[in-house]
């Protein structure tokens, strides 16, 4: 949902702020823009399109200076083009503003400047933000700023720079997130900490309703509210820039599902104790009667954090025997969730960001619940403010279509599990201690997954054509078939759809053609029969199925035009093998559509928005 950087030093602002940019650029690529001060006056360079064209034409016509901001966009008021692109400013062009967010009052602020006479020239919120300080300005930019600022409703990062007071930066966060990267002789902002990592691993993180003046030797830091200065340590940052490259792969989706072993190592780490007997959750540290407190558990997410949460609903059902709602956040929280604090509500989210998440969480804790998040940002806005934090340790995740991130919440998912069974006493010790020792070979299980990628590259050449896609399954295959749905159809841009396998009949059928793909999953012994009479309803309408299995069933073979087999596992960890040729799929099927896997039309990788 938009990208914003800054920078304020002695270097020359262009190349930071476009490699920023470049870092930002999944959080919305309609259009790109920087605003520096060249020494007299404040010189802009904006575009629509991608963060590229802009980069093309500051190569034609560079801006030399060492003060600047800088927007990659994802549009919400007002379409994607030039005139809508950031920074923005104020009629004399003195003020530049860069903004994630929606101000909700802008169109009633809108008509006060306005009234006032002042003309505008884009069709956005954030236009309004740049003409409302100028009005403000009475000699003190973080005066005029805060005045600003305490006008708008709305959700806000804002990085602000004026041509009256080239020795500062104003940024200003309101549930968007916005961190600030503390340098030697050089500041930054940034709406996430890739933007800045390159040249400094010291963090501030903004918190709502903060502000903070950035000059080239200090931040300060202070509550818009009252203007009262503030104190905050610095966060050191744990992982590094090589890990947001692209290493060798083509694209970032294709790396990322590859990491997938790796991310499933580092998040089991340090959690099952050496004996391979126990969950060991130390950043859980409820006691046993707080757990047992627990009536009830709700997971709330989004897209394909909802997804996992699914899986999570059966693993926790399944082996802790404790009830499970799942809801889409954007749902949840008007919908007057019957909550006390007898219910555990676990938020799962990889941004950390997302804003029906946040709010989600928030409603939650009003309502007196204790909240456990899964998030994989550290120092994230829901890592913060959540009572718990389960983190999953996949590595920044770049590409807008979530792999490795997803699969690896489902991990914590299944640590969970297994330890809330622990705490309840509701498996047999040898039981839990073979759920744990095939949990452990997942990652290597999940090698043999990826082994399969030449089969599946064929597979969506031969289904990229088609207007329509279906994918079934039952019981925990059903939450994969929706995950798998979703991946392809955010990068493919293909119709599909995921049916529980006994719905087919009760309307979907009639969709099934001749060669129509349908991809089903199954992996659940005591639903094989049923899968199979479902699969036996699709081909005799004429649908071409492809199986995802389990090694040995080689028997499935024969119901179906196509198998792909995933290492064989326990029943309640299929999901996270099967996933992999589904991710796969999607990788394929839009490399072949020549679309743009990693940046896909109309998304973002974090919503800050509702
Ligand atoms: C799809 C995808 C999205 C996100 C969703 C929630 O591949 O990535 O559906 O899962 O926007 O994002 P987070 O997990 O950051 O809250």
């Amino acid at each position: 949902m938009c990208g914003i950087v800054g920078y304020i030093g002695e270097r020359q602002a262009q190349q930071i702020l476009t490699n920023g940019l470049q870092k930002l650029e999944y959080r919305g690529y309609d259009s790109a823009g920087v605003a520096i001060f060249n020494g007299e006056k404040m010189e802009i360079c904006k575009s629509k399109g991608r963060l590229a064209v802009l980069e093309e034409r500051l190569v034609q016509s560079p801006i030399r200076g060492s003060l600047g901001i800088g927007h990659t966009r994802w549009a919400t008021h007002g379409r994607p083009s030039d005139e809508n692109s950031h920074p923005h400013t104020d009629e004399s062009g003195k003020f530049s503003v860069v903004h994630n967010g929606i101000i909700e009052n802008y169109l009633e602020i809108k008509q006060e400047l306005l009234d006032h006479g002042v003309t505008f020239t884009s069709e956005t919120d954030t236009e309004v933000i740049a003409h409302l300080i100028a009005v403000l300005y009475e000699g003190d930019l973080v005066a005029a700023v805060r005045n600003a600022v305490l006008r708008m409703r709305g959700a806000y990062a804002l990085g602000v720079v004026c041509e009256y007071e080239p020795d500062k930066m104003v940024a200003v966060r309101l549930a968007s997130p916005l961190i600030i990267g503390v340098g030697k002789g050089e500041n930054f902002i940034g709406s996430d900490i890739s933007a800045v990592l390159e040249h400094t691993r010291d963090i501030v993180i903004l918190e709502d309703g903060e502000m903070a003046v950035l000059k080239k030797d200090s931040v300060s830091l202070m509550k818009v509210e009252t203007s009262e200065p503030l104190q905050r340590e610095l966060f050191r940052v744990d992982w590094n820039v090589e890990q947001t490259e692209k290493d060798g792969f083509e694209h970032f989706m294709l790396k990322e599902i590859y990491e997938q072993p790796n991310a499933f190592r580092n998040t089991l780490l340090n959690r099952i104790d050496e004996d391979g007997k126990q969950i060991v959750l130390k950043d859980f540290p409820l006691r046993p009667e707080q757990i047992n407190r627990f009536e009830k558990i709700f997971i709330v997410a989004c897209g394909t954090a909802y997804h996992a949460g699914l899986i999570g609903k059966n693993v926790i059902e399944e082996l802790a025997r404790i009830p499970v709602e799942v809801d889409v956040a954007s749902e949840f929280r008007y919908r007057r969730p019957i909550i006390s604090e007898k219910t555990l509500v676990i938020v799962v989210s990889q941004s950390g960001e997302t804003a029906d998440t946040l709010a989600a969480l928030r409603e939650s804790q009003r309502l007196g619940a204790k909240v456990l998040a899964i998030t994989n940002v550290q120092g994230s806005s829901i890592a913060r403010e959540a009572d718990y934090v389960l983190a999953t340790f996949a590595g920044p995740e770049i590409a807008v279509a979530s792999t490795k991130a997803y699969t690896s919440q489902v991990i914590v998912f299944y640590l969970l599990g297994l330890y809330l069974a622990q705490v309840k006493e509701t498996l047999a010790e040898t039981e839990r201690e073979c759920l744990i020792a095939n949990l452990r070979q997942l990652p290597e299980q999940a090698e043999k997954a990826l082994q399969h990628a030449d089969d599946i590259r064929v597979y969506a050449e031969s289904i990229k054509n088609h207007a329509s896609l279906f994918f079934i399954g039952r019981g925990i295959d059903y939450a994969v078939a929706l995950e798998g749905s979703l991946k392809l159809k955010e990068i493919s841009y293909l119709h599909s759809e995921a049916y529980a396998a006994g719905e087919l009949k009760h309307g979907t059928l009639a969709l099934i053609e001749e060669g129509t793909p349908v991809i089903a999953l199954v992996t659940q012994k005591e639903l094989e029969e049923k899968m199979v009479s479902n699969i036996t309803e699709v081909k005799a309408r004429g649908g071409n199925v492809l199986a995802i299995t389990l090694e040995g069933n080689v028997e499935l073979h024969r119901n179906v035009d196509e198998v792909c087999f995933v290492p064989a596992t326990l029943p309640v960890f299929t999901p996270i093998l099967t996933v992999i040729p589904l991710q796969l799929i999607s990788y394929y099927t839009s490399l072949a559509l020549g679309n743009d896997v990693d940046k896909p039309r109309n998304l973002a990788k974090s919503v800050t928005v509702e």
